[in-house]
């Protein structure tokens, strides 16, 4: 049986979370979920953010479907490194795996793209670079302070994300691989991930590559996105690039993303990109979308791909028969989405 670990989290992480369980029943019935109490209310409680004793459990489990953690009640960083990047780094989820598609149905802020032009993946580094936590700081709070983060990248751990990359555009329509980096000024690093990027290419001769300074990408986003099929990038790179591509999409409500951990020596984790959102938490408002594509993320990676995309088409359906001005509740959508999905299978 397959067993999920849900994470609802904080703000409208709970909210979003049980639509998309919504979906999931449907969608995988008999699965064992197993609810985890963990972030804000559980740091007031106890002081803990993620007991080792927890980790051992979830890492029993198939996967994880996580909501958003962080409230403005607890330090800055305490949940996002204690809770989420303890995740990431403890099982090893090193591709950060985020898909961008303009759906049909929906209006983004660019005047000339139309729905279903834009349709591409970013492959982000999940475990490296500036998020390593290399770093520290001396004579704090003095005018002498100084404060250091480290960027480490390693030729394995480039080597591998750089290759899921590639395998992936190698199953993709038109097999193209952007690497976006800051090699020119960042040149140890920007050096590395280029030259292994070169030596992987040269192992897929059936994929078009190119490479891009990640300023320019940013631009390139902006004015020609649908010239990207898959983009990969480092950790920070990608964590800006990726919100530039919520918003040339319709927006964070429907930007789903996966921690994956493509060996499956530890289970893959799988949530919508945005936050907790504190400003509209417990309203009904949140758009659960993005926390239901992250289900269909989900089920193609425990090899559900019929289920998977019954879930995508489901949600293509209805963003695009929605009866315009029509004012839909986050429980109605999902609601919606999981009639849809039953319908399909
Ligand atoms: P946020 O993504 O929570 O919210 C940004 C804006 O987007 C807000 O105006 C919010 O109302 C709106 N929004 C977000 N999701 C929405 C949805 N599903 N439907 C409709 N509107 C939506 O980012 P923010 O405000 O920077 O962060 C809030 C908290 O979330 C912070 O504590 C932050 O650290 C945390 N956070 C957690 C993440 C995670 O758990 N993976 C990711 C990003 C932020
Ligand atoms: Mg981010």
């Amino acid at each position: 049986m397959t067993r999920i670990a849900v994470i609802g989290g904080d703000g409208i992480g709970p909210e979003v979370t049980a639509e998309a369980r919504k979906v999931l029943d449907v969608a995988l019935p008999g699965y064992e979920a197993t609810e985890y109490d963990l972030g804000a209310s559980r740091y007031h409680a106890t002081g803990e953010t993620l007991p080792d004793s927890v980790l051992d459990e979830l890492d029993g489990h198939d996967a994880i479907l996580l909501g958003a953690v962080g409230d403005p009640s607890v330090p800055p960083g305490v949940l996002e490194r204690g809770l989420l990047l303890r995740l990431r780094f403890a099982f090893d989820q090193y591709v950060n795996l985020r898909p961008s598609r303009l759906w049909p149905g929906t209006s983004g802020p660019l005047a000339d793209v139309k729905p279903g032009e834009i349709d591409f993946v970013v492959v982000r580094e999940g475990v490296e670079g500036l998020y390593a936590g290399a770093g520290g700081s001396l004579h704090k709070g003095s005018s002498a302070e100084i404060a250091t983060e480290e960027s480490l990248n390693t030729r394995y751990g480039t080597e591998r994300v750089i290759r899921d990359a590639f395998e992936r555009a190698s199953r993709r329509d038109r097999r193209h691989v952007t690497c976006v980096h800051k090699a020119n000024v960042l040149v140890h690093a920007g050096d590395l991930w280029r030259r292994t990027f070169a030596e992987v290419a040269a192992d897929y001769p059936d994929v078009d590559t190119d490479y891009q300074h990640v300023d320019a990408a940013a631009m390139f986003l902006v004015n020609r996105p649908q010239s990207f099929d898959v983009i990969v990038t480092d950790n920070l790179f990608g964590d800006i690039l990726t919100d530039i591509a919520a918003a040339v999409t319709g927006g964070i409500g429907l930007a789903a993303s996966g921690c994956v951990n493509p060996d499956g020596a530890h289970p893959s984790m799988f949530e919508p990109v945005h936050g907790s959102a504190p400003d509209i938490a417990g309203q009904g408002v949140a758009d659960p979308i993005a926390a239901i594509l992250s289900v269909s993320l989900l089920l193609e990676n425990l090899g559900h791909n019929e289920a998977a995309t019954a879930v995508g088409t489901a949600v293509g359906d209805e963003l695009s028969g929605r009866t315009p001005g029509l004012p839909l509740s986050t429980s109605d959508i999902g609601d919606r989405v999981a009639t849809r999905v039953s319908d399909i299978l």
